[in-house]
């Protein structure tokens, strides 16, 4: 059997106003150039890029060895905005080991967690300040700021679970979430599976 590393048990400060944890030993900051033809709209992508490439979402990260048996810390900041109709959105993945899971806490602001399976599983669900989302294994997972503020969520997953993001930006979700008349609204993907 190959033993976990020993680590020493420690505590972090997570500020629960900007989501930003201290010490933080990995910091991912995505313009809407990081997530090329993500988004359904691409002429509104073009534009929103000519106008300054937005950055659309932060993550704070606390890292510990990849070992099975380790948990990651993270929180996650999406400013609000839209590319087109699309509400800011996370690039969204599979965990490349599919049978781990991962919990949500929500922070601060309105937001959304769209997932899907690969056998055509889909399911949205609402995450408000004090939502605790648990994302079981092999679901891929996105989450979408719906509201006007920065939304804000904790999270935290397996350190050995890694990121498949080759699977999202291949076949998308199954929805996709857009304002309609000023309401979040969930609409069929039309190139879902496609690319
Ligand atoms: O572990 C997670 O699922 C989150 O911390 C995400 O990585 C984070 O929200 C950023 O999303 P993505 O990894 O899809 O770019
Ligand atoms: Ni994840």
């Amino acid at each position: 059997m190959i033993a976990l590393k020993y680590i020493q048990p420690f505590s972090l400060k997570l500020d629960l106003r900007t989501g930003i944890i201290g010490p933080c030993n990995r910091y991912i900051q995505r313009r809407l150039s990081d997530m090329a033809g993500m988004y359904a709209d691409h002429a509104g992508e073009q534009k929103a890029l000519q106008g300054g490439d937005p950055v659309v979402y932060e993550v704070y990260q606390y890292d510990v060895p990849n070992d099975n048996g380790q948990l990651l810390i993270v929180t996650s900041v999406i400013h609000p905005g839209r590319i087109g109709q699309e509400y800011h959105m996370t690039k969204g993945h599979y965990h490349a080991r599919r049978d781990t899971a991962e919990v949500y806490v929500g922070l601060q602001g309105q937001g959304y967690l769209l997932l899907c399976t690969e056998e055509g599983g889909s399911k949205s669900m609402p995450i408000e300040p004090g939502t605790i989302t648990y994302i079981p294994p092999y679901w891929a997972h996105r989450t979408v700021n719906v509201g006007s503020e920065d939304f804000i969520f904790f999270g935290v997953y397996p350190a050995d679970a890694g990121h498949d993001y080759g699977t999202i930006e291949s076949d998308g979700f199954p929805m996709l979430l857009v304002e309609r008349d000023g309401v979040p609204t969930l609409i069929p993907n039309p190139s879902h599976g496609r690319r």
